[in-house]
Protein backbone atom coordinates (compact mmCIF):
# COMPACT_ATOMS: atom_id res chain seq x y z
CA UNK A 1 0.00 0.00 0.00
CA UNK A 2 1.12 3.00 -0.72
CA UNK A 3 1.27 6.23 1.86
CA UNK A 4 0.86 9.80 1.93
CA UNK A 5 1.95 11.80 4.55
CA UNK A 6 1.20 15.22 4.43
CA UNK A 7 1.00 18.45 6.92
CA UNK A 8 0.08 22.09 7.87
CA UNK A 9 2.08 24.42 9.42
CA UNK A 10 1.31 24.20 13.56
CA UNK A 11 -0.02 27.32 14.35
CA UNK A 12 0.74 29.79 17.01
CA UNK A 13 -1.48 30.06 19.81
CA UNK A 14 -1.52 33.52 20.82
CA UNK A 15 -5.00 33.94 18.97
CA UNK A 16 -7.66 31.73 17.41
CA UNK A 17 -7.80 30.48 14.13
CA UNK A 18 -8.29 32.97 11.32
CA UNK A 19 -9.27 32.57 7.64
CA UNK A 20 -5.82 32.40 6.34
CA UNK A 21 -5.07 29.44 8.78
CA UNK A 22 -8.15 27.56 7.71
CA UNK A 23 -6.70 28.47 4.01
CA UNK A 24 -4.24 26.44 4.69
CA UNK A 25 -5.80 23.76 6.30
CA UNK A 26 -8.70 22.62 4.59
CA UNK A 27 -6.36 22.94 1.44
CA UNK A 28 -4.12 20.15 3.39
CA UNK A 29 -7.71 18.42 3.92
CA UNK A 30 -8.43 18.44 0.03
CA UNK A 31 -4.89 16.62 -0.68
CA UNK A 32 -5.34 14.34 2.37
CA UNK A 33 -9.09 12.84 1.44
CA UNK A 34 -7.78 12.84 -2.48
CA UNK A 35 -5.01 10.01 -1.10
CA UNK A 36 -7.70 8.40 0.87
CA UNK A 37 -9.77 7.92 -2.27
CA UNK A 38 -6.55 6.66 -4.28
CA UNK A 39 -6.53 4.35 -1.52
CA UNK A 40 -2.87 5.56 0.07
CA UNK A 41 -2.29 5.04 3.51
CA UNK A 42 -2.88 9.01 4.42
CA UNK A 43 -1.29 10.54 7.39
CA UNK A 44 -2.58 14.11 7.68
CA UNK A 45 -1.16 16.10 10.46
CA UNK A 46 -1.76 19.62 12.29
CA UNK A 47 -1.63 21.23 15.52
CA UNK A 48 -0.22 23.91 17.44
CA UNK A 49 3.12 25.62 18.30
CA UNK A 50 2.70 26.12 21.71
CA UNK A 51 6.25 27.14 23.00
CA UNK A 52 6.73 30.57 21.25
CA UNK A 53 7.81 33.95 23.34
CA UNK A 54 4.18 35.42 22.22
CA UNK A 55 2.33 32.49 23.94
CA UNK A 56 3.65 34.27 26.91
CA UNK A 57 2.21 37.48 26.48
CA UNK A 58 -0.95 36.84 25.13
CA UNK A 59 -1.55 34.23 28.14
CA UNK A 60 -0.60 37.93 30.11
CA UNK A 61 -2.99 39.93 28.47
CA UNK A 62 -5.48 37.39 28.88
CA UNK A 63 -4.26 37.08 32.78
CA UNK A 64 -4.25 33.65 32.53
CA UNK A 65 -1.32 31.19 33.83
CA UNK A 66 0.44 30.41 30.74
CA UNK A 67 -0.14 26.38 30.60
CA UNK A 68 -4.12 27.37 31.52
CA UNK A 69 -3.96 29.32 28.64
CA UNK A 70 -2.67 27.24 26.44
CA UNK A 71 -4.81 24.35 27.37
CA UNK A 72 -7.56 26.33 26.42
CA UNK A 73 -6.15 27.57 23.23
CA UNK A 74 -5.14 24.23 22.02
CA UNK A 75 -8.69 23.25 22.89
CA UNK A 76 -10.42 26.14 20.35
CA UNK A 77 -8.06 25.31 17.52
CA UNK A 78 -8.89 21.73 17.41
CA UNK A 79 -12.68 22.20 17.71
CA UNK A 80 -12.21 24.80 15.23
CA UNK A 81 -10.70 22.28 12.64
CA UNK A 82 -13.63 19.54 14.01
CA UNK A 83 -16.23 22.03 13.46
CA UNK A 84 -15.34 22.54 9.92
CA UNK A 85 -15.00 18.77 9.16
CA UNK A 86 -11.26 18.58 8.82
CA UNK A 87 -10.02 15.05 8.78
CA UNK A 88 -6.21 14.94 10.12
CA UNK A 89 -5.44 11.95 11.83
CA UNK A 90 -3.70 13.82 14.35
CA UNK A 91 -3.40 16.93 16.21
CA UNK A 92 0.20 18.02 17.51
CA UNK A 93 0.72 20.11 20.59
CA UNK A 94 4.14 21.11 21.08
CA UNK A 95 3.96 20.88 24.91
CA UNK A 96 3.73 17.20 24.89
CA UNK A 97 6.04 15.08 26.38
CA UNK A 98 5.83 12.90 23.10
CA UNK A 99 7.56 16.17 21.03
CA UNK A 100 9.75 16.55 23.76
CA UNK A 101 11.23 13.37 23.08
CA UNK A 102 11.73 14.17 19.90
CA UNK A 103 12.77 17.30 20.06
CA UNK A 104 15.54 15.62 22.64
CA UNK A 105 16.65 12.96 19.63
CA UNK A 106 16.95 15.79 16.92
CA UNK A 107 19.16 17.91 19.43
CA UNK A 108 21.52 14.35 20.23
CA UNK A 109 21.81 13.26 16.77
CA UNK A 110 22.89 17.17 15.68
CA UNK A 111 25.15 17.60 18.76
CA UNK A 112 26.59 14.03 17.70
CA UNK A 113 27.52 15.41 14.50
CA UNK A 114 29.22 18.23 15.93
CA UNK A 115 27.30 20.76 14.99
CA UNK A 116 26.47 22.28 18.16
CA UNK A 117 28.73 25.23 19.06
CA UNK A 118 28.38 27.51 22.18
CA UNK A 119 28.30 31.28 21.65
CA UNK A 120 27.05 34.85 21.91
CA UNK A 121 24.25 36.22 20.18
CA UNK A 122 24.11 39.76 19.46
CA UNK A 123 21.21 41.57 17.69
CA UNK A 124 17.83 41.79 16.84
CA UNK A 125 14.81 39.31 18.02
CA UNK A 126 11.43 39.88 16.16
CA UNK A 127 8.71 38.24 18.42
CA UNK A 128 6.17 38.57 15.71
CA UNK A 129 8.00 36.47 13.56
CA UNK A 130 10.12 34.35 16.21
CA UNK A 131 12.82 34.48 14.78
CA UNK A 132 16.45 37.03 14.62
CA UNK A 133 16.49 39.68 11.79
CA UNK A 134 19.34 41.35 10.39
CA UNK A 135 19.98 45.28 11.10
CA UNK A 136 20.09 45.75 6.93
CA UNK A 137 16.28 44.06 6.66
CA UNK A 138 14.79 46.52 9.16
CA UNK A 139 12.79 49.30 7.79
CA UNK A 140 13.23 52.22 10.04
CA UNK A 141 14.06 50.42 12.38
CA UNK A 142 10.91 48.00 12.65
CA UNK A 143 10.08 44.52 11.17
CA UNK A 144 9.29 44.95 7.90
CA UNK A 145 6.70 42.21 8.29
CA UNK A 146 5.55 43.17 11.77
CA UNK A 147 5.81 47.15 11.93
CA UNK A 148 7.10 46.42 15.42
CA UNK A 149 10.74 47.02 16.83
CA UNK A 150 12.72 43.94 17.64
CA UNK A 151 14.32 43.83 20.98
CA UNK A 152 17.82 44.13 21.05
CA UNK A 153 19.60 40.80 22.73
CA UNK A 154 22.80 39.80 23.75
CA UNK A 155 22.91 36.32 25.42
CA UNK A 156 24.98 33.36 25.28
CA UNK A 157 23.12 30.55 23.61
CA UNK A 158 23.82 27.45 21.40
CA UNK A 159 24.00 27.78 17.91
CA UNK A 160 23.59 25.53 14.91
CA UNK A 161 26.06 25.12 12.28
CA UNK A 162 23.59 26.13 9.56
CA UNK A 163 26.24 27.60 7.25
CA UNK A 164 28.20 23.57 6.52
CA UNK A 165 25.34 22.69 4.75
CA UNK A 166 24.53 25.39 2.31
CA UNK A 167 26.43 23.50 -0.72
CA UNK A 168 24.92 20.04 0.11
CA UNK A 169 20.97 21.84 0.54
CA UNK A 170 21.70 23.84 -2.80
CA UNK A 171 22.59 20.25 -4.66
CA UNK A 172 19.31 19.14 -3.22
CA UNK A 173 17.53 21.62 -4.53
CA UNK A 174 19.32 21.19 -8.26
CA UNK A 175 18.88 17.35 -8.21
CA UNK A 176 15.03 17.80 -6.81
CA UNK A 177 13.11 20.18 -8.87
CA UNK A 178 10.15 19.26 -7.34
CA UNK A 179 11.46 19.96 -3.41
CA UNK A 180 10.19 23.27 -3.40
CA UNK A 181 7.61 24.87 -5.32
CA UNK A 182 5.99 26.93 -7.04
CA UNK A 183 8.93 27.83 -8.60
CA UNK A 184 9.11 31.53 -7.80
CA UNK A 185 9.42 30.13 -4.09
CA UNK A 186 12.25 27.93 -5.35
CA UNK A 187 14.10 30.61 -6.81
CA UNK A 188 13.26 32.99 -3.96
CA UNK A 189 15.14 30.45 -1.60
CA UNK A 190 18.61 29.59 -3.81
CA UNK A 191 18.67 33.12 -4.07
CA UNK A 192 18.41 33.42 -0.36
CA UNK A 193 20.76 30.78 0.15
CA UNK A 194 23.30 31.94 -2.55
CA UNK A 195 23.91 35.12 -0.34
CA UNK A 196 25.84 33.12 2.38
CA UNK A 197 24.31 31.62 5.26
CA UNK A 198 24.95 31.98 8.34
CA UNK A 199 24.70 29.81 11.67
CA UNK A 200 21.76 30.41 14.15
CA UNK A 201 21.09 30.28 17.58
CA UNK A 202 18.96 27.21 19.08
CA UNK A 203 18.67 27.98 22.36
CA UNK A 204 17.33 31.32 24.40
CA UNK A 205 18.22 31.86 27.82
CA UNK A 206 16.34 35.11 28.71
CA UNK A 207 13.56 32.91 27.79
CA UNK A 208 11.78 30.40 30.78
CA UNK A 209 8.96 29.58 29.09
CA UNK A 210 9.69 26.44 26.05
CA UNK A 211 11.63 23.33 25.93
CA UNK A 212 14.75 23.01 28.57
CA UNK A 213 17.89 22.59 26.72
CA UNK A 214 19.22 19.37 27.61
CA UNK A 215 21.55 19.24 30.28
CA UNK A 216 21.62 23.22 30.33
CA UNK A 217 19.93 24.73 33.09
CA UNK A 218 18.50 27.98 32.21
CA UNK A 219 18.81 27.74 28.06
CA UNK A 220 15.30 26.87 26.11
CA UNK A 221 15.52 25.60 22.73
CA UNK A 222 14.65 28.01 20.27
CA UNK A 223 10.81 28.01 19.09
CA UNK A 224 11.54 27.00 15.56
CA UNK A 225 13.94 24.59 16.24
CA UNK A 226 11.05 22.82 18.26
CA UNK A 227 8.41 23.46 16.36
CA UNK A 228 9.57 22.24 12.94
CA UNK A 229 10.62 18.66 14.80
CA UNK A 230 6.60 18.09 15.15
CA UNK A 231 6.73 16.54 11.86
CA UNK A 232 8.86 13.85 13.24
CA UNK A 233 6.65 13.46 16.00
CA UNK A 234 3.80 12.67 14.38
CA UNK A 235 5.29 9.79 13.00
CA UNK A 236 6.16 8.12 16.25
CA UNK A 237 9.85 8.98 16.33
CA UNK A 238 12.37 8.27 17.54
CA UNK A 239 10.83 4.78 17.53
CA UNK A 240 11.96 2.56 14.85
CA UNK A 241 8.35 2.66 12.72
CA UNK A 242 8.46 6.28 11.94
CA UNK A 243 10.24 5.39 8.75
CA UNK A 244 6.72 3.92 8.01
CA UNK A 245 5.35 7.55 7.24
CA UNK A 246 8.66 9.63 7.06
CA UNK A 247 9.45 11.35 5.13
CA UNK A 248 7.05 13.39 4.80
CA UNK A 249 5.44 13.66 0.82
CA UNK A 250 3.97 17.10 1.05
CA UNK A 251 4.83 19.88 3.70
CA UNK A 252 2.15 22.86 2.76
CA UNK A 253 3.34 25.82 4.04
CA UNK A 254 2.08 29.77 3.52
CA UNK A 255 5.19 32.01 1.41
CA UNK A 256 5.80 33.39 4.79
CA UNK A 257 7.90 30.61 6.28
CA UNK A 258 9.58 29.31 3.34
CA UNK A 259 12.87 30.15 4.80
CA UNK A 260 12.65 28.20 7.94
CA UNK A 261 11.02 25.26 5.76
CA UNK A 262 13.32 25.00 3.03
CA UNK A 263 16.41 26.08 4.66
CA UNK A 264 16.57 25.50 8.66
CA UNK A 265 14.63 21.91 8.58
CA UNK A 266 16.01 20.19 5.82
CA UNK A 267 19.61 21.24 7.16
CA UNK A 268 18.69 19.94 10.72
CA UNK A 269 17.63 16.71 9.04
CA UNK A 270 20.75 16.31 6.95
CA UNK A 271 22.43 16.41 10.10
CA UNK A 272 20.18 14.47 12.05
CA UNK A 273 20.91 12.01 9.23
CA UNK A 274 17.32 11.89 8.28
CA UNK A 275 15.56 11.73 5.08
CA UNK A 276 14.51 15.31 3.51
CA UNK A 277 11.03 15.52 2.68
CA UNK A 278 9.63 15.14 -1.05
CA UNK A 279 8.18 18.43 -1.23
CA UNK A 280 7.64 21.89 0.80
CA UNK A 281 4.55 23.73 -1.30
CA UNK A 282 4.13 27.35 -0.38
CA UNK A 283 0.90 28.78 -1.17
CA UNK A 284 0.23 32.65 -1.16
CA UNK A 285 -1.36 34.83 0.83
CA UNK A 286 -4.82 36.90 0.39
CA UNK A 287 -6.49 39.78 1.63
CA UNK A 288 -10.07 40.14 2.61
CA UNK A 289 -11.85 42.82 0.68
CA UNK A 290 -8.75 44.09 -0.07
CA UNK A 291 -6.74 45.02 3.33
CA UNK A 292 -4.04 42.82 4.38
CA UNK A 293 -5.54 40.47 7.19
CA UNK A 294 -5.22 41.31 10.42
CA UNK A 295 -6.17 42.07 14.15
CA UNK A 296 -6.04 45.85 14.45
CA UNK A 297 -7.77 46.14 11.10
CA UNK A 298 -10.60 43.79 12.86
CA UNK A 299 -11.34 41.66 9.45
CA UNK A 300 -9.54 38.68 10.76
CA UNK A 301 -12.86 36.59 9.71
CA UNK A 302 -13.47 33.69 12.15
CA UNK A 303 -14.06 30.52 9.46
CA UNK A 304 -17.05 29.30 11.92
CA UNK A 305 -19.07 32.50 11.07
CA UNK A 306 -19.32 31.78 6.84
CA UNK A 307 -19.95 28.32 7.65
CA UNK A 308 -22.78 28.72 10.38
CA UNK A 309 -24.31 30.91 7.29
CA UNK A 310 -23.63 28.61 4.07
CA UNK A 311 -22.14 25.17 4.62
CA UNK A 312 -18.56 24.36 5.07
CA UNK A 313 -18.42 23.19 1.55
CA UNK A 314 -19.29 26.88 0.13
CA UNK A 315 -16.15 28.00 1.78
CA UNK A 316 -14.33 25.12 0.72
CA UNK A 317 -15.91 25.83 -2.80
CA UNK A 318 -15.07 29.21 -2.55
CA UNK A 319 -11.27 29.02 -1.58
CA UNK A 320 -10.20 26.56 -4.44
CA UNK A 321 -12.02 28.03 -6.93
CA UNK A 322 -11.51 31.71 -6.79
CA UNK A 323 -7.92 31.87 -5.14
CA UNK A 324 -4.83 30.56 -7.36
CA UNK A 325 -3.41 28.01 -5.41
CA UNK A 326 0.30 28.85 -4.82
CA UNK A 327 -0.68 32.70 -5.37
CA UNK A 328 -1.84 35.91 -3.82
CA UNK A 329 -5.48 36.03 -3.83
CA UNK A 330 -8.35 38.28 -2.53
CA UNK A 331 -11.52 37.31 -0.16
CA UNK A 332 -14.39 39.07 -1.32
CA UNK A 333 -17.33 38.79 0.98
CA UNK A 334 -19.65 39.56 -2.00
CA UNK A 335 -18.35 37.14 -4.44
CA UNK A 336 -18.80 34.22 -1.44
CA UNK A 337 -22.46 34.85 -1.31
CA UNK A 338 -22.68 35.15 -5.42
CA UNK A 339 -21.14 31.79 -5.98
CA UNK A 340 -23.35 30.36 -3.46
CA UNK A 341 -26.35 30.82 -5.39
CA UNK A 342 -24.91 31.07 -9.26
CA UNK A 343 -22.13 27.80 -8.93
CA UNK A 344 -23.34 25.90 -5.89
CA UNK A 345 -27.16 26.04 -6.02
CA UNK A 346 -28.28 26.84 -9.67
CA UNK A 347 -25.54 24.72 -11.56
CA UNK A 348 -25.25 21.57 -9.35
CA UNK A 349 -27.82 21.50 -6.77
CA UNK A 350 -30.93 22.49 -9.11
CA UNK A 351 -29.42 19.85 -11.22
CA UNK A 352 -29.18 17.45 -8.83
CA UNK A 353 -32.86 18.20 -7.95
CA UNK A 354 -34.16 18.08 -11.47
CA UNK A 355 -33.00 14.33 -11.96
CA UNK A 356 -34.51 13.63 -8.83
CA UNK A 357 -37.97 14.58 -9.41
CA UNK A 358 -37.85 13.56 -13.29
CA UNK A 359 -37.04 9.70 -11.84
CA UNK A 360 -39.41 9.87 -8.85
CA UNK A 361 -42.29 11.11 -11.40
CA UNK A 362 -41.54 8.75 -14.30
CA UNK A 363 -39.62 6.09 -13.68
CA UNK A 364 -41.47 5.41 -9.90
CA UNK A 365 -38.33 5.96 -8.12
CA UNK A 366 -36.28 3.43 -9.76
CA UNK A 367 -33.06 4.29 -11.98
CA UNK A 368 -32.16 1.37 -13.36
CA UNK A 369 -28.70 -0.50 -14.56
CA UNK A 370 -26.03 2.35 -15.53
CA UNK A 371 -23.96 2.49 -18.54
CA UNK A 372 -20.50 3.99 -18.39
CA UNK A 373 -20.07 7.53 -17.12
CA UNK A 374 -19.03 9.76 -20.37
CA UNK A 375 -16.55 11.99 -18.28
CA UNK A 376 -12.44 11.67 -19.10
CA UNK A 377 -10.76 12.32 -15.40
CA UNK A 378 -7.10 12.70 -16.96
CA UNK A 379 -7.12 16.54 -16.56
CA UNK A 380 -8.14 15.39 -12.85
CA UNK A 381 -5.28 13.07 -11.47
CA UNK A 382 -3.04 15.59 -13.49
CA UNK A 383 -3.95 18.72 -11.84
CA UNK A 384 -3.63 17.10 -8.48
CA UNK A 385 -0.11 15.74 -9.43
CA UNK A 386 0.79 19.61 -9.94
CA UNK A 387 -1.25 20.66 -6.98
CA UNK A 388 -2.90 23.00 -9.15
CA UNK A 389 -6.49 22.36 -6.64
CA UNK A 390 -8.40 24.86 -8.72
CA UNK A 391 -8.09 23.51 -12.26
CA UNK A 392 -9.02 19.97 -10.47
CA UNK A 393 -12.07 21.69 -9.07
CA UNK A 394 -12.72 23.96 -12.52
CA UNK A 395 -12.59 20.68 -14.22
CA UNK A 396 -15.55 19.26 -12.59
CA UNK A 397 -17.56 22.42 -12.53
CA UNK A 398 -17.61 22.07 -15.80
CA UNK A 399 -18.46 18.60 -16.46
CA UNK A 400 -21.26 20.09 -14.27
CA UNK A 401 -22.55 22.63 -16.69
CA UNK A 402 -21.93 20.15 -19.76
CA UNK A 403 -24.04 17.75 -18.30
CA UNK A 404 -26.82 20.85 -17.73
CA UNK A 405 -26.47 21.77 -21.15
CA UNK A 406 -26.76 17.92 -21.93
CA UNK A 407 -30.10 17.93 -20.50
CA UNK A 408 -31.28 21.11 -21.61
CA UNK A 409 -30.40 19.94 -25.53
CA UNK A 410 -31.95 16.20 -25.16
CA UNK A 411 -34.83 17.76 -22.75
CA UNK A 412 -35.61 14.26 -21.16
CA UNK A 413 -39.27 15.91 -19.57
CA UNK A 414 -40.77 16.02 -23.41
CA UNK A 415 -39.85 12.59 -24.42
CA UNK A 416 -40.90 10.73 -22.18
CA UNK A 417 -43.99 10.18 -23.74
CA UNK A 418 -43.11 10.13 -27.36
CA UNK A 419 -39.78 8.35 -26.98
CA UNK A 420 -39.46 6.37 -23.48
CA UNK A 421 -35.81 3.85 -24.34
CA UNK A 422 -34.76 7.42 -25.13
CA UNK A 423 -35.95 9.20 -21.95
CA UNK A 424 -34.77 6.30 -19.52
CA UNK A 425 -31.10 6.35 -21.46
CA UNK A 426 -30.84 9.92 -20.77
CA UNK A 427 -31.68 9.88 -17.20
CA UNK A 428 -29.37 7.03 -16.64
CA UNK A 429 -26.62 8.52 -18.47
CA UNK A 430 -27.39 11.80 -16.07
CA UNK A 431 -27.23 9.93 -12.87
CA UNK A 432 -23.90 7.60 -14.15
CA UNK A 433 -22.12 10.91 -14.88
CA UNK A 434 -23.21 12.76 -11.11
CA UNK A 435 -22.05 9.83 -9.54
CA UNK A 436 -18.81 10.41 -11.04
CA UNK A 437 -18.45 14.19 -10.40
CA UNK A 438 -19.76 13.25 -6.72
CA UNK A 439 -16.72 10.82 -6.76
CA UNK A 440 -14.57 13.49 -8.21
CA UNK A 441 -15.90 16.14 -5.65
CA UNK A 442 -15.60 14.25 -2.68
CA UNK A 443 -11.98 15.89 -1.87
CA UNK A 444 -13.08 19.44 -2.44
CA UNK A 445 -17.07 19.05 -0.99
CA UNK A 446 -17.29 15.98 1.13
CA UNK A 447 -20.95 16.97 2.61
CA UNK A 448 -22.42 17.36 -1.02
CA UNK A 449 -20.22 14.67 -2.35
CA UNK A 450 -21.99 12.27 -0.07
CA UNK A 451 -25.70 13.55 -0.73
CA UNK A 452 -25.21 12.97 -4.20
CA UNK A 453 -24.11 9.36 -3.67
CA UNK A 454 -27.15 9.11 -0.94
CA UNK A 455 -29.89 10.85 -3.53
CA UNK A 456 -29.05 8.15 -6.03
CA UNK A 457 -28.09 5.05 -3.79
CA UNK A 458 -29.23 1.61 -4.55
CA UNK A 459 -30.55 2.14 -7.99
CA UNK A 460 -33.39 4.13 -6.59
CA UNK A 461 -33.86 7.74 -5.93
CA UNK A 462 -33.77 8.98 -2.08
CA UNK A 463 -35.64 12.21 -2.20
CA UNK A 464 -35.35 12.84 1.71
CA UNK A 465 -31.87 13.94 1.78
CA UNK A 466 -33.15 16.97 0.86
CA UNK A 467 -31.80 20.17 -1.16
CA UNK A 468 -28.18 20.24 -1.68
CA UNK A 469 -28.32 24.06 -1.43
CA UNK A 470 -31.52 25.71 0.00
CA UNK A 471 -31.95 29.02 -1.62
CA UNK A 472 -30.70 32.25 0.80
N1 LIG B 1 4.06 28.53 14.24
C1 LIG B 1 4.55 28.90 12.96
C2 LIG B 1 4.66 27.69 12.05
C3 LIG B 1 5.51 26.56 12.58
S1 LIG B 1 5.50 25.20 11.49
C4 LIG B 1 6.71 24.21 12.06
C5 LIG B 1 3.62 29.93 12.31
N2 LIG B 1 2.36 29.96 12.78
S2 LIG B 1 1.21 30.99 12.30
O1 LIG B 1 0.12 30.79 13.23
O2 LIG B 1 1.73 32.30 12.17
O3 LIG B 1 0.73 30.44 10.91
C6 LIG B 1 1.28 30.91 9.70
C7 LIG B 1 0.56 30.22 8.57
O4 LIG B 1 -0.86 30.55 8.58
C8 LIG B 1 1.01 30.66 7.18
O5 LIG B 1 2.20 30.01 6.77
C9 LIG B 1 -0.18 30.24 6.36
O6 LIG B 1 -0.17 28.85 6.22
C10 LIG B 1 -1.35 30.64 7.25
N3 LIG B 1 -1.79 32.01 7.01
C11 LIG B 1 -1.83 33.04 7.91
N4 LIG B 1 -2.36 34.14 7.30
C12 LIG B 1 -2.66 33.88 6.02
C13 LIG B 1 -3.22 34.63 4.94
N5 LIG B 1 -3.56 35.90 5.05
N6 LIG B 1 -3.38 34.00 3.74
C14 LIG B 1 -3.04 32.68 3.58
N7 LIG B 1 -2.48 31.96 4.57
C15 LIG B 1 -2.29 32.53 5.81
O7 LIG B 1 4.04 30.62 11.41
Amino acid sequence: MNKFYITTPIYYVNDKPHLGHAYTTIAADVIARYYRQKDYDVLFVTGVDENAQKTVQAAMSAGKPVDEYTNDMADTWRTTWEKLGISNDQFIRTTSNEHKVAVYEIIKRVQDNNDIYKGTYKGFYCVGCESFIKEADLADGLCPDHKTKPEWLEEDNFFFKLSKYQQQLLDHIEAHPDFIQPLSRRHEIVSFIKQGLQDFSVSRSSQQWGIPWPDEPGQVVYVWFDALTNYLTATGFPDEDFHKFWPANLHLVGKDIIKFHCIYWPAMLISAGLPLPEQIFAHGFFTIDGQKISKSLGNAIDPLNLTNEFGIDTLRYYLFSEIPFGEDGEFNNQRFKTIYTTDLADDLGNLVQRVAVLINKHLDETIGDLPEPTINTDFYDQAFQNLKLPVALKGVWQEIRNLNVYLQEQKPWEKVSTDRTGFEHIIRQTVANLLLIANLLTPFLPDSAQKIKATFADGKVHSDIGLLFPKK
